[in-house]
């Protein structure tokens, strides 16, 4: 990884290193260490999230300007038209700002269940466009009538027949004698013969789980007519799946979905006039080159979109369709950075000091040999000394389990292996085998994190997915520990290794003495509303961090993580019980006398009311 910790791979310009820091690439580039600090000067401790309601517009203005400038370059004449997916995120600090910096652009919302629906009626100012997919009851179809007949441009898509049947039987009762007569739009959602991509490739497909057949297509289509709603089909829409790697998967499924929006229309579906073309448009997490997630550029990605739909309306003879998007996490994902302070590191207890060695001729022979490997180690000898050294250590962890050696022998034996297995590591450097690297995996030093994998980078957990981590600070000094990452729960799933071709570097650190930061990159998209409250560590203290004109940030908005009592109250527990429970046992103690009772409840009120995040677990926290 390169000294910027691959900031020209993912960054998108958003945030530079500037001396010492890595800062805010906006207004009067504020350094992110600043602003943590500034939070945890109120009283914050433990991993905040920070908002930046600036890179939301960004991403909006990019996904806008390129469909615009594609076709303005190509002569299109359908719109360009997006909605952002709620489930990438409904956080009101992100719904909120999103609306805020999207104001002019009639960019819509869309919505997969009832909550999300109810969100998207109260946000998506009149005229913006709201769709509707996922599978729908009769209630979640009335709710989209409401809507409808609440002014909303509101578009339902239909997965199965048997919604269609649903959507038939709510128009009846809400169009019936009287009433005026406002349905929303309908959408059909088709199944791709041409399959999805990357890790969450089942979104397209024949086998996939969402969409219409050709045949149920057809028989869509006659019910509507049957039905008079035919005025009302007006999109067909698809999704190939998220983080989209690859543009070619694109390409086949335009030419599907597009023959497919001619075909109907030659049919006489007058009033179809949009391809949906989901979301899937992919980010860079990448910190290191090859190794990047995309092969295509948001100006390669309109160009075809626009070029794809355009070729086909002209082959077939019919009007070029609007285009929607639902992207979602090419929009969410560069607005969050998870800050989160390291706690401890975990091998500093294998440093020279560390050893307790008896004097001369009393330790262990292989101990006081282990020793003068440790002394006399070159590059020379190197290979030979390490192999020494590990060999010594088995039978030195053997005489332990014999008995015929203590605990500080045994001690002073993983110091010095560890030490040995450093330094040999140092000199061989230019060597590149497999033991080394090997070895170097086994030295990664542990950096205890104040954060849950779970509850934060939840993709990491279930699938692997990397996201961009790097000090806060200390950017003018090279980093010379290979890292690894430990969260605070308590769960051996709860580490990020990493490959030692693609390591992370992190600085040695005193955390007794100083605080150092780790941020968490593009954690804007899915992460927050699928974080897990594994080990009941909840949705971090978050921060919007907002610009005005002259440059000049503030926080405009934080939400503190749950405390304690509201974590137990929302898992459904009378928390009026466990008060009393936890009060009584106090005050009811005959151990005790009144004036310690009263320091031990002012204690325990204290604690409630904070969350479940570590302060620190150093001495540190007592010199603040
Ligand atoms: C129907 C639909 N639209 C849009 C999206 C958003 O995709 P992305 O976040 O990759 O843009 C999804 C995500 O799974 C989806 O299922």
């Amino acid at each position: 990884m390169k000294r910027d910790y691959g900031l020209s791979i993912w960054g998108e310009e958003n945030f530079v290193i500037e001396g010492e820091t890595v800062n805010v690439n906006h207004g009067k580039h504020p350094s992110l260490l600043e602003i943590t600090r500034q939070i945890r000067e109120q009283g914050y401790k433990g991993p905040l999230l920070l908002r930046f309601p600036h890179l939301i517009r960004k991403q909006i203005d990019t996904l806008f300007g390129a469909f615009d400038r594609a076709r303005r370059e190509f002569g299109y004449r359908g719109k360009f038209r997006a909605v952002f997916p709620l489930k990438v995120n409904q956080f009101p600090h992100f719904v909120e700002s999103l609306i805020e910096v999207s104001n002019g652009r009639k960019y819509g919302l869309e919505a997969g269940s009832k909550a999300e629906l109810i969100i998207a009626m109260a946000k998506t100012p009149l005229g913006a466009p709201i769709t509707v997919n996922g599978f729908k009851d009769k209630e979640m179809i009335a709710l989209a009538f409401i809507a409808a007949k609440s002014g909303h441009n509101i578009t339902v898509t239909i997965e199965g027949l048997g919604e269609l049947e649903t959507i038939i039987e709510v128009h009846r009762e809400f169009n019936g004698e009287g009433s005026s007569i406002v349905a929303p739009k309908i959408g059909m959602r088709i199944r791709l013969h041409s399959s999805g991509v990357g890790i969450w490739a089942k979104s397209g497909g024949y086998s996939s789980k969402f969409g219409l057949t050709s045949t149920e297509l057809l028989e869509a289509y006659e019910m509507l007519r049957r039905e008079e709603l035919i005025d009302n089909l007006s999109m067909i829409h698809f999704h190939i799946g998220s983080q989209m790697g690859e543009i070619a998967p694109l390409k086949k499924a335009l030419r599907e979905a597009g023959n497919i929006y001619a075909e109907l229309k030659r049919r006489g579906a007058e009033s179809l006039r949009a391809i949906n073309i989901g979301g899937g448009l992919a980010v860079e997490y990448s910190q290191h080159q090859p190794n990047t997630h995309r092969n295509y550029s948001i100006k390669e990605f309109a160009n075809d979109v626009v070029f794809a739909m355009q070729e086909i309306a002209r082959q077939k003879g019919v009007e070029e369709p609007d285009i929607y998007t639902e992207s979602g996490r090419f929009v969410a994902a560069s607005h969050a950075v998870l800050v989160a302070p390291v706690l401890e590191l975990f091998s500093q207890e294998y440093h020279e000091r560390s050893l307790r060695l008896k004097p001369e001729g009393q330790n262990p022979p292989l101990v006081q040999e282990l020793y003068d490997l440790y002394r006399s180690i070159r590059r020379t000898n190197a290979r030979e000394y390490l192999h020494d050294a590990l060999d010594h250590m088995e039978s030195l962890l053997t005489l332990f389990d014999l008995g015929y050696i203590d605990l500080e022998d045994r001690s002073n034996t993983e110091i010095l292996v560890n030490l040995i297995v450093k330094k040999a590591i140092r000199l061989l450097s230019k060597e590149d085998t497999d033991e080394l690297k090997r070895l170097q995996n086994r030295i990664q030093e542990k950096y205890l994190v104040n954060f849950s994998i779970f509850q934060s980078l939840p993709d990491f957990w279930g699938l692997g997915q990397h996201f961009p981590v790097m000090p806060l600070h200390r950017l003018d000094q090279k980093p010379t520990r290979p890292a690894s990452i430990w969260d605070i729960t308590c769960d051996s799933d709860g580490e990020i290794a990493f490959d030692v071709d693609e390591p992370l570097l992190l600085h040695d650190i005193d955390v007794e003495e100083e605080e150092y930061f780790l941020g968490f990159f593009l954690t804007g998209a899915y992460q927050e509303v699928l974080g897990m409250r594994h080990n009941l560590f909840t949705h971090p203290t978050e921060a919007v961090i907002e610009f005005d004109e002259e440059g000049e940030w503030g926080i405009t908005g934080l939400i503190e993580a749950q405390n304690l009592m509201d974590v137990l109250d929302d898992l459904d527990y009378d928390t009026g019980v466990i008060d009393k429970a936890l009060k009584s046992s106090i005050e009811e103690s005959d151990l005790i006398d009144e004036a310690e009772k009263r320091d031990l409840l002012g204690r325990l009120y204290l604690y409630l009311s904070e969350n479940s995040y570590l302060k620190t677990i150093q001495s540190r926290e007592s010199k603040e």
